[in-house]
């Protein structure tokens, strides 16, 4: 069930630092080991500086010693369900399989879920950088 980790984005959501784009999102992510770990978007007046809510939470994950996560729950204040960007989907891809579930959600319980390689079809991964 993924209703803890929906819990969990909608909390850290509420935190999100987006006073220049105003659209604040939550991630929360489920890590092998059940523990869940959270992050949200902190934005920055010099704007390339900001960092996306799912790099936090995969930020929190790999501080305490976690290197994997199994499930992803990502929400904004949008209609539609918030689809991570392709920096986020790679980042994702460092840490979770390719069957991994990503959730996207709206407060008003809209949901779409996705696996990470449907997300990110054809990643660059660890292969390609064998020679
Ligand atoms: N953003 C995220 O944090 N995650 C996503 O999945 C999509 C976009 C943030 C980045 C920026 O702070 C704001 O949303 C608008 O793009």
């Amino acid at each position: 069930m993924t209703d803890d980790l929906r819990k969990n984005a909608i909390e850290v959501w509420a935190n999100a630092y987006a006073p220049y784009s105003n659209f604040q999102v939550g991630a929360a992510l489920r890590g092998v080991s059940g523990r869940i770990y959270v992050g949200c978007n902190v934005e920055n007046v010099a704007y390339p500086e900001g960092t996306c809510a799912e790099a936090g939470a995969i930020a929190a994950m790999v501080a305490t010693g976690e290197t994997e996560f199994v499930e992803a729950y990502v929400i904004s204040g949008n209609p539609l369900p918030v689809t991570p960007c392709g920096g986020c989907r790679q980042k994702m891809a460092e840490f979770g399989k390719a069957d991994a579930m990503v959730t996207m959600g709206t407060m008003a319980g809209v949901e779409e879920t996705m696996t990470l390689s449907e997300l990110l079809p054809g990643a660059f991964g660890r292969a390609h950088m064998e020679h």
